[in-house]
Formats: C-alpha cells, sequence, structure tokens
C-alpha cells in the first residue's frame, strides 16, 4: 500500500491535536467557576445515577439525570454522543473522577461509557458531568485517513497515488472559454482553464488578496455552465461563506450545508436549513415538533412529568416522542431532495 508512513504520520498528529484540546479543556475548567459553565453548557451538576452496567468492549455505562427545573435550555444542550468528559462521581465520602464518553444524550439524560470497572459501592448523592471536548471531528478526520490509505481499485484510490506523486494526473486540451467574469487577468484565466482541463486536480496557489477565489468562482460558473454539479469545500466556515458570499451574487443556485449558526449572519438564506424552512411543506416539520415538544412537557394524570412516570408509561412516550422526532427528520430530508 503506497504512502503507509504518510497516513501513519497523520493519524499520530491528529491524536496530538486531540490530547492537546483535552488539556486546553481542563484548564478552561479550573479556570471558569461551575455557575459560569453550567450555564454554557459545560459542566451539568446535580445528577443521580440511575442505573450502571457493564457494556460492550469491557466498557461501563452508566446512565444519569437530572429532574426538569423549568431551564430555559435543557442541561445537556451543549453536549452531544461522542463527546469526551468527565465524570465526578461521589459515591460516599470516597471522591471518583473518570474520564468517559457521551453514548446517548437525552435533554435531562446521558449514558456515559467508561473504560474501567464500576465502583463497587452503589452510587449515592450527586454526580457532575463536565465536558472536555467533542470527539466527532476527530473521529470524522481518522475515519477519513483510514479510507484513503485502504482504498483499492476505486476513484479514491487513484486520486491518493496521484496526490503522493506516484501517478501522474491527467489532462486535456483546455477547451474554449466564454468568460463570466471578464476582469480576470491572463495568470487569473490560465488558472481556470488549467483547472477545466484537468481531468483529476488542479492546484491554484498565490499570495493572500491576489484573487484565489475570484478564480474558484469562474471555475464553479464554468463547470455548471457545462451541466455539472459542484461541490466546493475550504478548511473553515468562514473560508466557505466567502465563497458562498460571491456565488450568491452570481445568480447560480447556490445552497451552504453546515450547522446554520456557523454560517455568517448575513449569508443564512444560503444555508440548507433555511432554504428548507422556505418550503411550504415545512410547516408540516413545524407542527410534528411542537406535538412532540408537547408531548415530552405533557404532565401525567396524577400531574407527573416525563421522568416521574412508570417505567412502562415512560417507555411508551419515549417510542412516542422518537417516532415523532424522526418523522420530522424524515420529511426534511424529503424538502431537502
Ligand atoms: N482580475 C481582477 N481585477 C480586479 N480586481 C480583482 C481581480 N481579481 C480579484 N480582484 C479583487 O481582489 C480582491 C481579492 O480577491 P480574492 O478574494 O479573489 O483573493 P484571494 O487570493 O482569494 O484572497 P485571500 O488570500 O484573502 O483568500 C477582491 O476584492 C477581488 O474582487
Ligand atoms: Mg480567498
Amino acid at each position: 500500500m503506497a504512502g503507509k508512513e504518510h497516513f501513519e504520520r497523520l493519524q499520530a498528529l491528529i491524536d496530538l491535536e486531540r490530547e492537546a484540546e483535552k488539556q486546553e479543556n481542563l484548564r478552561e475548567l479550573r479556570k471558569f467557576p461551575v455557575s459560569q459553565r453550567e450555564s454554557r453548557g459545560k459542566t451539568v451538576t446535580g445528577l443521580i445515577a440511575e442505573a450502571i452496567s457493564g457494556g460492550m468492549g469491557g466498557l461501563t455505562m452508566i446512565t444519569l439525570s437530572r429532574a426538569p427545573k423549568g431551564e430555559e435550555l435543557a442541561p445537556f444542550h451543549a453536549m452531544n454522543a461522542g463527546d469526551n468528559v468527565l465524570l465526578t462521581l461521589s459515591p460516599g465520602n470516597e471522591f471518583l473522577t473518570v474520564e468517559g464518553t457521551l453514548y446517548k444524550v437525552d435533554e435531562y439524560r446521558v449514558t456515559v461509557a467508561m473504560t474501567r470497572a464500576a465502583p463497587e459501592e452503589p452510587i449515592r448523592g450527586h454526580c457532575q458531568i463536565d465536558l472536555l471536548g467533542s470527539d466527532a471531528t476527530y473521529q470524522r478526520m481518522r475515519k477519513a485517513l483510514i479510507t484513503v490509505s485502504e482504498s483499492k481499485r476505486s476513484r479514491l484510490g487513484a486520486l491518493r497515488e496521484i496526490f503522493l506523486g506516484e501517478q501522474q494526473p491527467e489532462r486535456v486540451r483546455a477547451p474554449k472559454v466564454i468568460w463570466f467574469n471578464r476582469a480576470l487577468n491572463e495568470y487569473q484565466q490560465s488558472a481556470v482553464k488549467a483547472s477545466l482541463a484537468a481531468q483529476d486536480v488542479a492546484l491554484v496557489h498565490g499570495p493572500p488578496g491576489t484573487g484565489k477565489t475570484t478564480v474558484l468562482v469562474e471555475i464553479i460558473r464554468q463547470h455548471v455552465a457545462r451541466g455539472e454539479r459542484v461541490l466546493a469545500t475550504a478548511p473553515s466556515n468562514i473560508a466557505v461563506d466567502n465563497i458562498l458570499e460571491k456565488l450568491l451574487g452570481t445568480g447560480l443556485r447556490v445552497t451552504r450545508l453546515g450547522h446554520p449558526a456557523r454560517t455568517l449572519e448575513s449569508l443564512r438564506h444560503g444555508n440548507l436549513a433555511a432554504q428548507i424552512e422556505e418550503d411550504p411543506a415545512y410547516e408540516e416539520v413545524q407542527e410534528l415538533d411542537a406535538y412532540r415538544e408537547r408531548l415530552i412537557h405533557r404532565k401525567s394524570r396524577h400531574g407527573r412529568g416525563i421522568q416521574q412516570l412508570g417505567h412502562e408509561e415512560r417507555q411508551l412516550r419515549e417510542r412516542e416522542v422518537g417516532k415523532l422526532w424522526r418523522q420530522a427528520r424524515d420529511l426534511e430530508s424529503e424538502i431537502a431532495r
């Protein structure tokens, strides 16, 4: 396999970066008071250990929850499955802090997976969870590295050989170009042509502010004019917004993917989420979501909330809530198509 060491090195660098992020989060933990961290969703206190069990692969799974206190944001609003957390258990007087990974996250309940045995004593009293960092990005990078390095007779495998310099990229004769942007200088024009001639990869590089994004926009427009759909990516949200801003001015049909909160406010109408919301069918999604919300907060006949319901009744309610959530998301996917 080509470039094995190359991929191993990248993997090691990713691990280093992840560890550095964790250390940074630990430093932050010590710097800010609990109340402040709690208001930002970085810490949840007052948790009761509901259940503890040996899970898959030698992991211990512990489920913790807290009764709703009428707070505006549910305690776990800023945490996601896969995130690294610090779990502080206080069984009796023995104080125990362990690292774990969020396995399942609901509004008032989480399940944490930890790589050590459960404490012998039952866990009494209040526990606390502190967010150490999101693992999602690292998992995604790791998975991508493995996919690329292990890919064999596929397009991806061929591109890997090219990027590692083991194969030459192919190019055809540059087509005749009718320019959208007639202000491009000769270097920019030749960069666009090189890209259109490239069958595998083209690289345009230049000092800051020399017109690279302007070239990229012309390249995208040329491909669209040839009936193609284009996926444009960039290494940061702001860089994506940069391209988006220029593309929105061209009249092309553009959709920005990614979390709306990470898109510049002025460009949010270009976001997929915003485009879905404009669809007439979106009203039904909103109705499903509103109904689900009401179901979550509806009290039983005895005035009890979902947390205090009997096991069976709660399972029933949770299943219904889950079904509504699924329906709403399915409908969204349908609109997105
Ligand atoms: N051929 C051109 N004639 C006149 N102005 C141009 C030309 N090409 C680009 N510009 C202008 O130069 C500025 C920088 O261009 P652009 O954003 O494309 O550069 P960049 O290389 O992508 O910059 P950065 O390094 O910051 O990403 C913009 O205001 C753009 O409109
Ligand atoms: Mg640029």
